[in-house]
């Protein structure tokens, strides 16, 4: 087998807590057990594409571990294939993907890590079916990749929601409000169902289960009548209506997906407000669930796959995408990867659990 002498990185899609952390573990890792190099592309496939990055040093990884974002910079619009080419003055898209290939030989990388979510890692898969020796790690705050049990990032942004709930909680008993919380997720639910959950919400809205805002009304009611004036509504991006369809909050351009979610929190805010004749606010949460440090799960996991990458890269084993499968991490192909998206089972454990602790998904 070829001997590997330097590794190319690149951090693709959105952002999320512990990239830094993968960053340093796939550095050092080469460095102190193989004696390889890691050049890491800055600003995700554009660096791939157009070369730039840099090379990155043991030192040059110290002390960002604990830290948010990514230090190479990442962008969700730049994919090769359809990738924005401006020239005299006028706007195109082209495949660029050979560009990828000369500067891939031009600066001897003999393998590439791509840590990303869905849209990157069908790119990885592409680039792998073409020729490239590439392995993926599953990144997103979403959690929405069936093919492992976890990606890195989801247990910072669950516990950013779970903290919101807890302030706003006492918000809502001392003001006798119903606090409504939106938090991302896309088309899963799994953001808002952890945090509702370990929030100690009333009501989870989410994706897989369509609701019906009677039933949303029915437990404030109930709750009312036993003498909690307020209740705690937490709603996925995603989260739509029995019969109804998602609140599309903009399009965004030169995106492989360019929907994105927002709005249907303060919906079920108005509705509320509007039928029970209860002060009810809403609350965003928005990006700050991809920001700040890792919490030490995430760091863990992170740490866990980006040695898991490497090692992979060293035995061959190229088109295929560390994963945990508890307690182990495991390595699955691309295609499994992006196969199907993960969704919340709506008969799953957690969703009964939930139930059983009186907490509503608005459906019955
Ligand atoms: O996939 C991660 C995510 O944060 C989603 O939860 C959210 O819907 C989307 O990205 C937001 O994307 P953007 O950064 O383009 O606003």
């Amino acid at each position: 087998m070829k001997k590997i002498k330097r590794i190319g990185l690149l951090t693709g899609g959105g952002d999320c807590p512990g990239l830094n952390a993968v960053i340093r573990a796939v550095v050092k890792t080469a460095n102190l057990q193989y004696n390889s190099e890691t050049f890491g592309f800055q600003d995700g496939f554009k660096g791939l594409v157009e070369n730039y990055g840099r090379l990155l040093s043991v030192s040059s990884v110290s002390g960002i571990l604990p830290r948010g974002g990514t230090i190479l910079g990442t962008t969700n619009r730049d994919n090769p294939f359809e990738f924005l080419v401006i020239e005299n003055g006028k706007e195109e898209y082209r495949d660029c993907s050979d560009k990828i290939f000369e500067n891939v030989e031009k600066l001897d990388i003999d393998a590439l890590v791509v840590i990303g979510g869905d849209g990157s890692l069908h790119i990885a898969n592409r680039l792998h079916k073409m020729g490239l020796p590439v392995v993926g790690v599953p990144k997103t705050i979403d959690n929405d990749l069936s093919a492992t049990d976890v990606t890195f990032g989801f247990n910072t942004a669950l516990n950013t929601a779970s903290e919101a709930l807890d302030k706003l909680h006492t918000t809502a008993e001392s003001h006798h409000r119903v606090m409504v919380l939106e938090v991302m997720g896309r088309y899963a639910g799994w953001i808002a169902l952890e945090a509702g959950v370990s929030g100690g919400a009333d009501v989870i809205l989410i994706p897989e289960i369509p609701y019906t805002m009677e039933y949303v009304y029915d437990k404030i009611k109930e709750r009312r009548a036993r003498g909690k004036m307020f209740s705690i509504v937490v709603v996925a991006e995603g989260a739509k209506p029995k019969g109804g369809e998602v609140v599309v909050q903009r399009l965004v351009k030169d995106r492989s997906d360019p929907v994105r979610l927002g709005g249907i929190g303060q919906k079920v805010s108005d509705e509320i407000e509007e039928h029970l004749e209860i002060e009810t606010r809403v609350t965003v949460l928005g990006h700050l669930q991809r920001g700040g440090s890792p919490s030490p799960y995430d760091r863990i996991l992170a740490t866990r796959y980006g040695v898991g990458a490497v090692e992979m890269i060293m035995k061959g084993e190229f088109g295929r995408m560390v994963s945990l499968q508890t307690p182990d991490i495991v390595s699955v192909t691309l295609d499994e990867a992006v196969e199907k998206p993960r969704f919340v089972p709506v008969d799953g454990d957690l969703v009964r659990a939930g139930r059983s602790v009186g907490i509503s998904f608005g459906d019955e």
